[in-house]
């Protein structure tokens, strides 16, 4: 890898030839990653409780795009909670109307109840102002509930962890459609939580709406995580659903792969990260991967830096020295930044962050923190995308699609080239001719209502 030079000491360029040593994910390891994931992939297929669990999501068909009707659906798990209604109106068309909502961050870890009551609040008010009176005719909806649960038909389920920052109690080992069912109940919506779904699994169904060669569906966002179709018959660890489709969607919860630390190349500042989270030692992958969490692996790199007086002049801030508070966000503006003095990684540090003065090679080392960082994400982002495109013999087909929504791929400077890049040294350079990554905007919601209409037809 070569990096920024930068203007700085010999000890400066020094400690980040060997970050940039620590960070690098060599071809060879990728292999060796991709060789441990189509491993735990079919332990995931042959056993409940694997790591990567590799859920079977009870959604069978693939939608036409000829389907029609109106749906709801709700999406809870990423930054926001969002309240939909679809109008699918066939010719793969649909209509959305949607409001966002922000989760109050001690709903986010107080009880299940709490939190049930504010969906249905939020959902009462969005069908007010939209005008669809929920006192008359049942509504139909697709629950998109981004956390792993473990299914025993399209609506029921027991959650069994809380990731991304939530934890509210009364939920694990619980069922949260029932939990939310009640609540709408309660409420008197004549509401009816038809599907319970993971923003892969819709993520994938509303790009198959559209476009039939969809293999795949990823979220790179505030967490990580994959759905692919799989064969009935390979997944051999029995309460799966109906036997007699031929294939059915396996939510893959892959942001757990590699939880015994096998082979991800994980640092002292990835530990750091995980020692201080709320839910220590696991969703390692997805630690390494997502938004949540890449920020604070550079906070902690910069402040190791700092320690050394090799950063900042050996002072960093109150603000700086805050959990989380070295946003994602702030990684993307810093790597777009092409000003030949780093004005906006100046800005971030000085004005955002209140570290006081720093030089050029300052802004030069932090942006270099950020590009270790984002490569080494996309990089084992493609080892999970690898293993499917070999796991599932994807090659073989002339074009195979991955559907991906979330923040990370969006807005993440060169995310998906660098993930590209990844599968040309696994697969060659003509791999981008036959799997191609394509962003798919409205997963949890379009997605959800598809599956909603599937179950309620
Ligand atoms: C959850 C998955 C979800 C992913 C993306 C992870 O933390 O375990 O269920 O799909 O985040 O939202």
């Amino acid at each position: 890898m070569n990096f920024l030079n930068i203007d700085g000491s010999d000890e400066q360029q020094q400690a980040i030839k060997d970050l940039t040593k620590e960070f690098e994910v060599s071809t060879e390891k990728l292999r060796s990653i991709v060789r441990q994931f189509i491993v735990e992939m079919s332990k995931g297929l042959e056993r409940h409780g694997a790591t990567v669990a590799m859920i079977p999501s009870f959604v069978t068909g693939r939608p036409t795009g000829t389907e029609t009707g109106k749906y709801l659906a709700i999406d809870l798990g990423g930054t926001n909670l969002r309240v939909c209604q679809v109008a699918l109106v066939g010719n793969g068309e649909v209509e959305i109307q949607q409001q966002k909502y922000t989760v109050p961050e001690p709903l986010k870890v107080g009880e299940m109840r709490n939190l049930c009551d504010f969906i249905t609040d939020c959902t009462d008010a969005f069908l007010t102002e939209i005008g669809t009176d929920s006192s008359r005719e049942t509504l139909h909806l697709g629950f998109t509930f981004s956390f792993p649960v473990n299914l025993t038909s399209i609506d029921r389920g027991n959650l069994i962890q809380w990731t991304k920052g939530f934890s509210c109690s009364g939920a694990i080992g619980t069922d949260p459609a029932l939990m939310l069912q009640d609540s709408f109940r309660r409420k008197n919506m004549k509401v009816n939580v038809a599907a319970i779904v993971n923003d892969t699994v819709g993520t994938l169904m509303a790009h198959a709406y559209r476009d039939p060669n969809t293999f795949m569906g990823i979220i790179f966002g505030t967490g990580t995580n994959a759905a692919c179709f799989e064969k009935m018959e390979k997944i051999t660890k029995g309460n799966s659903g109906p036997t007699n489709a031929n294939e059915m969607v396996v939510n893959m919860e892959w942001g757990a792969f590699d939880e015994e630390r096998r082979v991800l190349p994980v640092t002292k500042y990835d530990n750091k990260l995980d020692r201080e989270s709320i839910k220590p030692r696991i969703h390692v992958y997805e630690k390494m991967i997502s938004g949540m969490y890449l920020g604070e692996i550079v906070r902690n790199m910069a402040l190791g830096l700092v320690d050394r007086s090799l950063l900042f002049n050996g002072l960093s801030s109150g603000d700086f020295n805050t959990q989380w508070s070295f946003e994602t966000a702030y990684m993307s503006n810093i790597e777009e930044d092409t000003t030949p003095n780093l004005s906006e990684t100046q800005h971030v540090l000085e004005s955002v962050l209140g570290i006081p003065d720093t030089t050029l090679a300052d802004r030069q080392i932090t942006k270099t923190l950020c590009r270790l960082v984002g490569l080494r994400a996309a990089r084992l982002s493609a080892a999970g995308v690898a293993a499917v495109v070999s796991h599932c013999d994807l090659l073989k087909r002339d074009s195979s699609t991955a559907a991906v929504d979330g923040s990370v791929f969006a807005f993440y400077p060169n995310f998906s080239q660098n993930m590209m890049q990844a599968l040309k040294e696994l697969f060659g350079e003509d791999v981008d001719k036959k799997i191609k990554f394509s962003r798919s905007h409205d997963g949890s919601g379009l997605g959800a209502a598809v599956i909603a209409m599937q179950v309620s037809k």
